[in-house]
């Protein structure tokens, strides 16, 4: 990738991991255009940043797909082209999974599935277009690939999008678009404040009593990496075309154990067919299917 120059769409990018991300890449010289459905984190990025005419403030619902569309079209007015998409903007609930409404899962999928999903849609098409090349980054989680009790609706979603990156990656390779996942541990920034822009029609949550112990149950965020850690691992993932873009080691074990356990659960005693191999790779691996 030849960064300088070129545009950078990150959403959620007004605060932690996104404003993380977008000084990184404002720093290797790109254009960035942080879309974040919160004004006050927007003004707060935008004067943190301090990046002149290569930033571009956007308030954005990712869940919103008109309005996608419209930002979209917006950074393309100033900056003429996108080259990465970072889909980053993110919600959480945490607690016993059997306490969840439907509201619960409908807003966490809504945001971390479905507004990647509506970005992809959006941004893909656009990047494919002006056939410069480009780099998709997921904003998935460790959680992703290592169980955590009580973040069921959390971790499936990020999983997901790491998921979509593992499909996409061969597919679009050879047309010159990367796509990354990246996952994080825990990182220092302003998730705990996520609720305050849940929307009124999916407010009805089964976790009030299970927020209300969390929130008292101390404050470990000085044991958390920094934005600023995170966003130069994102760049360097882009720079090296990584897929999976990793940080924290403590999780290594974790991510080890899983690999493990399930290659020991495939059935190696039964006969490997051949054929079918060859033509599942030849079905699966082709970019052109
Ligand atoms: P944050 O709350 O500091 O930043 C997220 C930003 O996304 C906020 O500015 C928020 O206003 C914005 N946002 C929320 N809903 C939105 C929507 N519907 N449309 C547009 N923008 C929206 O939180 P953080 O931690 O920086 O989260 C960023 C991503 O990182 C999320 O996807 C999160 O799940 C993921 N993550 C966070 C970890 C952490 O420990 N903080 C660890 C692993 C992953």
């Amino acid at each position: 990738q030849n960064l300088p120059g070129k545009t950078a769409f990150i959403t959620g990018g007004a605060s932690g991991i996104g404003l993380g991300i977008a000084k990184a890449l404002l720093g290797a010289g790109m254009n960035v255009v942080i879309a974040d459905i919160r004004d006050d984190h927007l003004a707060a990025a935008e004067a943190e940043l301090a990046g002149g005419d290569r930033v571009l403030p956007l308030k954005l619902d990712v869940t919103d797909r008109a309005a996608f569309a419209a930002a979209a079209d917006a950074a393309e007015a100033r900056f003429g082209k996108l080259h990465i998409l970072c889909n980053n903007a993110g919600v959480a609930v945490v607690g016993p999974t059997e306490l969840a409404t439907f509201a619960d899962w409908d807003w966490v999928m809504g945001v971390n599935v479905g507004g990647t999903i509506n970005g992809i849609v959006t941004v893909l098409p656009r990047i494919l277009a002006h056939g410069e090349g480009g780099h998709i980054v997921n904003t998935a989680s460790m959680s992703a690939l290592v169980p955590v009790g009580g973040t069921t609706i959390y971790s499936c979603g990020k999983a997901a999008v790491t998921s979509m990156m593992e499909c996409m990656r061969p597919e679009l390779e050879a047309r010159g678009v990367i796509c990354s996942a990246f996952c994080p541990g825990a990182v220092q920034s302003n998730i705990a404040e996520a609720g305050k822009t849940r929307p009124a029609d999916l407010a009805e949550t089964g976790y009030a009593e299970a927020d209300k112990r969390r929130a008292s149950g101390g404050n470990f965020m000085h044991l958390y990496q920094t934005k600023e850690e995170v966003g130069e691992r994102v760049l360097q993932g882009i720079l090296n075309d990584e897929l999976y873009i990793l940080t924290h080691s403590e999780f290594l074990d974790g991510v080890r154990e899983r690999g493990e356990a399930t290659s020991a659960a495939v059935q190696t005693h039964l006969p490997e067919n051949p054929d079918y191999k060859q033509t599942f790779a030849m079905l699966f691996r082709n970019p052109a299917i």
